[in-house]
This record gives structure tokens, C-alpha cells and sequence, in this order.
């Protein structure tokens, strides 16, 4: 189901980034360009910019950035392809869906028709709940015993279906909406027999729609309201074409902005747990309803956030539950931490216990790290029993060894040994042992995976056709899978050994790169590379709030940055009569040397690029080797403060953790680089 390209350019070409963005956040203007709070982030003051002549937006606080496209993918959590519809729909451009068989058109019809009367079910039951007796009497006043108000009601759609056999049924065939599609999606059930039977699913029950994470209804819980211990306390949707339950997290569209704003994702269980923790203005929380957390699901919160806190019951089975699985989150790179609540309380019966403020304070004392938690608990439970305590180690090196991050394992094992008492390297050891047997279960998984591969899909459509290097979204991939650090022929210590390169070295191979890049600026920085985007351009949108480490180089870049404010791309005359005689003598260096762009263009293409071509992969390539060595020198730097910590005090622990992450920014950078110049990642 791809998009042609003519399509994709329509689609593009009609976006402006100042509507795009404005959907989601109020726009000021200010000058030629717009600002807003960043909708990426959390802020009080805005540092969140549109520019409309360059179509981009850029957040000078967390360094989001991209054009209307990057916007919504980033915002919404989508895909490409998924984005570009969006845009489409919001631009009234006509998809025709390019290599589309007619299964595959009417697939995608029934899909949209199942969206269609979920949709309407749920405004049904929405309407049942507020303008019908039975749903006033017995529903809403339900809904408001139970402390919520109107408008949490409305935020989730409740809704109330009347105790009747074929009240939906009835009133959706009046509409027009057939029976066979209402049973696709899950709202009628049908009694196969001597004599048919269809009737409704959800019958004098209230109504929790769900929603997927785009904001439309795909399936829905209904609670009972009697006592009546014989049926089921919640009766959900079946799977069903829109509705897979193992993807879906309920609320997951009304927390998705706070979740991203507030960089934590809050994990209950239930739905109402979601409902009261959002009317209490806790907004970023999501439930498994009552399953525990898969796969998909993780990838779902990772797309917002890496740090996922788990509130559960205070009771020895919700404990159980809460750790069961736990290794799989760590697996997928989130840190993962609990909160236990007081012994027989959910988050719902809680927080109408003690309010918001009483909440978040709890959440606040109480928040321990998964690992941390998982020892106090197994050590706890292993009292002074010896075996047990053995099991215990091994049981806590197992979760360790499931993180990806080598640094952030060599963290907790650090702190594991000093709580344990026992010797880091014994830790080690067992940790490596590990290791090494996950890495063969992996590898096994993987040959067969391979003996069992179909012919190779043709590649998908590369995704934003300029570049991002600065969004890590594209990293991704990188992220998740077990690279060459993750290997146990070193111990996982950090920084890795490299004796042979010492600091300077990376000095050395940052001022090369920053070198190239101005050499690129000063010869070509005027050549358009596409209309209006010149070389100039394209290079300093992707430095923009960096500064050159080498003197010389920086200052050659705060020439550029300034005349560019007055408009002005200055030339390579320029700056051969410059002031400075340094910036002179290194013009004079690049004009002497000026061939050296196409002699390293591979040779036997037989194909002769263009310049225009030549200079824009040179331009590339130049930012990706700079991004590179600079992310190198960062996540150098960054291991060196460190070393310096200890990871036993408590402080000394949150600022490696701070560490962690801006080592995870920068390494994510540097993976990203290095996969594009086709670099085999290792080390750096
Ligand atoms: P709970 O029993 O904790 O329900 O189940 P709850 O949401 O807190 O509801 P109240 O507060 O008692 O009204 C947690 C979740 O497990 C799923 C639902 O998703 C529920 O929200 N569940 C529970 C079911 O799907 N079916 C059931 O019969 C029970
Ligand atoms: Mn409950």
C-alpha cells in the first residue's frame, strides 16, 4: 500500500507547517515566525519556533526539529506512511493507493466501515447515558457515585447500553448501518443453531470505549451494575480487524501529549484507575487492562517516553503481577520503576482517598527503581536462608543482563554488589555467563528465523527525503537490538578498554570533520542544492545550536550565522579578504586544494553524477561525519564525568542517571551517523 511519489510530493507541497502545527499547539507571531510553548517538552516560557519560509519548526529547549511531516509522525506517534495520510485527509488530497489489489482495497474498505459503526456505538451509548432515563438513573448516576464528573465523562466517552436484547441492533439498522458489519466489530453476538440468534454484546452495563492511539474507537469495556456474581465483571470487544488487544493501551490517546510532556508513563490497571488518575489531573497514565504488559504494547509507550512507573496494588498477587514480565521492559531499553500503594488500595480508590496532592506526594516518596525494588523484595523473602539467597543473586543478574544499555548495566550492577554485599566482579561474572547464553538463545532464534526467510521485501520508501539527523526517531532500530556492546568477550565495564585512543585522539578527528564541514561552506555554501536551499543552508540547520570546539572553525561559523541574520550567504571572496588572517590563510588552504570534492567520488561509477549531486552527498556525509565525531567526543566526555560518581550515593546515582540519558542522546546520534556512512557500529 504504498504512495506514489507524485502523491507523496502533492501531499507535501500542500502542507504549511504553520497549519500543521498549529492543529496541536497556539501559535504566536513574533517577526517572520511564530512561537509556541514546545509541545515536545514541558516549559513555562516558549522555545518552541516555526519558521514558515523554511516550512521547519525547531525547539531551542530539547532540540526537537523537522518540517510538517516530522511533526506529525513525532506528535501523534505515527509512522510515515501513516502521517502522510493524515496530512492528506487534513489537505483533502485524494490517495489513490498505488500496487493495491482489490482484496487488499476491500480489506481497507471494511476496516474503515468497522471504524464507522464503532464510532457510532459509541456516540449510541454516549446519547443512552445522557438523554435516556434508564442511563441517567442508572448509569450516570453510577458514573458520579463514583466521583467522576461530566467532563472525564465525556474526555472517555462513556457511555451506557440499555438493558434490551437489541437496542443497538435496532437503532443502528434504522441508521442504515448493516448487521453484518456490526457483528465485524465486535457488537453483536451471534448463536449459531437450529435457530439464529443475533443480539447485542453489551446489554445494561456501562460503557468504556477504547480508543487507539489516534483518538478513534476501536473496541469497548462494559461494566456490570448489579452484583450478580455469575457474569462477568467487565465484557470486553473480542479481536476484531481494528481491535487487537495485545497493542492497545486504554487511554493511551488522551495521555499520549502529557506522557511525552512529562517524560514518564504511568502503568494501572484498570479503567477506572485511568479515568480517576485523569480527573485528579494526573494525565499521563495508561492501563493493560488487566493483562499483563506485551510487547507491542512497550513499543507503544516507547514511542512517547522511556521511563515507565508501574502502580499497583499493595497485595502480594499485584506485586507478582507487577514484576511478572518486567525483564521483557527492561529488555526493550525503558527504565522501569514501581510504586507500591497502601495495602488494599487501587490507584482509584486511592486517590479519592487522598486527593491529587496526597497522590502525587505518595508517587513522589514512593517511586523505587525495578531493580532496586526486585532485590529488596527476593532478599526480603531469602531472609537467611543461603540457597535462597543464591537464587535471589542470580534472579537479579538475569534482570540486569536484560538491559541493553552497558552502561546502565554497569550501574546496577554496581549498585546490586553493594547491596548484596557481595564482590562486583562475581556479579560480573555471573552476569557474562548469562549473557553469553541469551546472546546463543539470539542467535539460534535468529538462524531459524533466517532458514524459514521468504524472498527479501522490496525496501520501504526511505522515509523523510531531507535529512534528520537530529531527531533520533531513525534510531530507533539501532536502539533495539543487541549490537557488538552488548557482546561478553569484554566485561561489561565502561568506558570500553582503548587504551590505544586517548582523548586527544578524538579532538583530533572532531577538528578534521569541523574542518570539512566549513571547508564546505566556505567554497560551495552559496550553491543551491534544491531551489532555495543552499549548501549553506542545508549544513548550518543541521549545527544550529552547536558551537565548534577548534577557535578557528567556530569562528569561520559565526561569520556565516551572522551575515546569514542580514540575509547574506557570504562568499569564498569574502572571506579570502577577511580580516583575520587566520580565517585568510585557511580560505587560501581549501581554494588550493579545491579539486579534492570529485577526486574522491567513486571512480568507477559508470554513471557520472552531477555537481549538484556530488555536493549533496559530499554535504551529507560531511554533517554525518561530524555528527559523529562529535557525538564520540560527547559520550567520551560524558563516560569521563562517570567514572567520577559513585554509584552507591543516592545523589551521586540520579546525576549518572542524567548521564545515562544524555549518553543514550548522543550514542543514539553516533549510531545513526555511523549506519549511514555504512560504518559498522563498534565502539566509536
Ligand atoms: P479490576 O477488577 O481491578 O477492575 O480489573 P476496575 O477497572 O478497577 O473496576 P472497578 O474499580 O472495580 O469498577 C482491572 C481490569 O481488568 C479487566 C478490565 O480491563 C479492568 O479494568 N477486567 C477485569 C476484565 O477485562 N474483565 C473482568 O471481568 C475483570
Ligand atoms: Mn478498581
Amino acid at each position: 500500500m504504498r504512495l506514489s511519489n507524485e502523491v507523496v510530493e502533492r501531499i507535501k507541497q500542500a502542507a504549511d507547517i504553520v497549519e500543521v502545527v498549529g492543529d496541536f499547539v497556539s501559535l504566536k507571531k513574533r517577526g517572520a515566525n511564530y512561537t509556541a510553548c514546545c509541545p515536545f517538552h514541558n516549559e513555562k516560557s516558549p522555545s518552541f519556533n516555526v519558521n514558515p519560509a523554511r516550512q521547519i519548526y525547531k525547539c531551542f529547549g530539547c532540540g526537537a526539529a523537522g518540517d510538517a511531516l516530522k511533526f506529525v509522525m513525532d506528535i501523534e506517534g505515527i509512522g510515515y506512511g501513516e502521517a502522510l495520510r493524515h496530512l492528506a485527509q487534513k489537505y483533502h488530497i485524494e490517495i489513490e493507493e498505488q500496487e493495491q489489489t482489490p482484496e487488499e482495497m476491500l480489506r481497507q474498505n471494511e476496516r474503515e466501515s468497522l471504524y464507522i459503526v464503532s464510532n457510532f456505538a459509541q456516540k449510541h451509548y454516549q446519547s443512552l447515558l445522557f438523554d435516556t432515563e434508564e442511563g441517567q438513573s442508572i448509569g450516570l448516576s453510577y458514573f458520579r457515585n463514583r466521583g467522576f464528573n461530566d467532563l472525564t465523562i465525556k474526555s472517555f466517552g462513556l457511555g451506557y447500553s440499555l438493558n434490551e436484547w437489541d437496542g443497538l441492533l435496532k437503532e443502528a439498522t434504522k441508521k442504515g448501518y448493516s448487521a453484518e458489519v456490526l457483528e465485524k466489530a465486535g457488537l453483536l453476538i451471534r448463536k449459531e443453531g437450529e435457530n439464529v440468534r443475533v443480539y447485542d454484546r453489551f446489554r445494561g452495563r456501562v460503557i468504556f470505549p477504547v480508543h487507539n492511539v489516534s483518538g478513534k474507537v476501536i473496541a469497548f469495556g462494559a461494566r456490570i451494575l448489579t452484583s450478580d456474581k455469575s457474569q462477568p465483571k467487565y465484557i470486553n470487544s473480542p479481536e476484531t480487524d481494528i481491535y487487537h488487544k495485545s497493542k492497545v493501551l486504554y487511554g493511551i490517546f488522551q495521555a499520549k501529549n502529557t506522557i511525552r510532556q512529562e517524560d514518564v508513563c504511568y502503568l494501572v490497571e484498570g479503567y477506572t484507575d485511568v479515568i480517576s488518575l485523569h480527573q485528579a489531573g494526573i494525565h499521563n497514565v495508561v492501563a493493560s487492562s488487566g493483562t499483563s504488559l506485551t510487547e507491542d504494547q512497550i513499543r507503544l509507550i516507547a514511542r512517547f517516553t522511556t521511563n515507565v512507573t508501574i502502580l499497583y496494588d499493595g497485595d502480594a498477587a499485584g506485586i507478582k503481577a507487577a514484576l511478572r514480565g518486567l525483564d521483557m521492559v527492561l529488555e526493550e531499553g525503558l527504565n522501569v520503576s514501581l510504586v507500591t500503594l497502601p495495602d488494599g488500595e487501587d490507584p482509584d480508590s486511592y486517590v479519592y482517598k487522598v486527593g491529587a496532592e496526597g497522590f502525587k506526594a505518595h508517587v513522589k516518596k514512593a517511586t523505587t527503581d525495578f531493580i532496586t525494588f526486585k532485590t529488596d523484595m527476593l532478599l526480603r523473602e531469602a531472609g537467611d536462608n543461603p540457597f535462597k539467597r543464591a537464587e535471589a543473586v542470580t534472579e537479579i543478574v538475569t534482570s540486569i543482563t536484560k538491559i541493553p544499555d552497558p552502561i546502565k548495566r554497569q550501574i546496577f550492577f554496581k549498585r546490586t554488589a553493594d547491596v548484596l554485599k557481595v564482590d562486583e566482579q562475581t556479579l560480573l561474572s555471573e552476569g557474562n555467563k548469562l549473557l553469553r547464553k541469551f546472546q546463543d538463545q539470539k542467535q539460534k532464534e535468529q538462524d531459524r528465523d533466517r532458514d524459514r526467510a521468504k524472498p527479501a521485501p522490496t525496501p520501504a520508501p526511505k522515509p523523510l527525503e531531507g535529512l534528520d539527523i537530529e531527531g533520533i526517531t531513525f534510531s530507533d532500530e539501532t536502539d533495539f537490538f543487541l549490537n557488538e556492546e552488548t557482546s561478553i568477550t569484554a566485561p561489561p565495564t565502561l568506558p570500553p578498554p582503548k587504551q590505544d585512543a586517548p582523548l586527544d585522539l578524538f579532538k583530533a578527528r572532531l577538528y578534521a570533520h569541523e574542518r570539512a564541514f566549513v571547508r564546505l561552506l566556505i567554497l560551495y555554501g552559496r550553491i543551491e542544492l534544491e531551489a532555495n536551499i543552499s549548501v549553506s543552508h542545508y549544513l548550518l540547520h543541521e549545527v544550529e545550536d552547536i558551537k565548534f570546539e577548534n577557535p578557528l572553525y567556530s569562528l569561520v561559523l559565526d561569520i556565516f550565522r551572522q551575515r546569514f541574520t542580514f540575509g547574506e550567504i557570504p562568499d569564498t571572496n569574502y572571506f579570502l579578504q577577511h580580516l583575520d588572517p587566520d580565517v585568510q590563510q585557511l580560505t587560501i588552504d581549501f581554494c588550493s586544494n579545491k579539486h579534492h570534492l570529485s577526486e574522491n567520488w567513486e571512480k568507477h561509477e559508470i554513471k557520472v553524477p552531477t555537481d549538484e549531486e556530488i555536493l549533496h552527498n559530499t554535504a551529507f556525509k560531511a554533517i554525518l561525519h561530524f555528527k559523529k565525531a562529535y557525538s564520540a567526543d560527547k559520550m567520551k566526555a560524558i563516560e569521563a564525568d562517570m567514572k567520577g560518581l559513585n554509584s552507591s550515593s543516592d545523589d551521586d546515582f540520579l546525576a549518572l542517571m542524567e548521564l545515562m540519558k544524555q549518553h543514550k542522546f548522543y550514542k543514539s546520534i553516533n549510531d545513526f551517523a555511523a549506519k549511514e556512512l555504512g560504518i559498522v557500529v563498534s565502539g566509536y
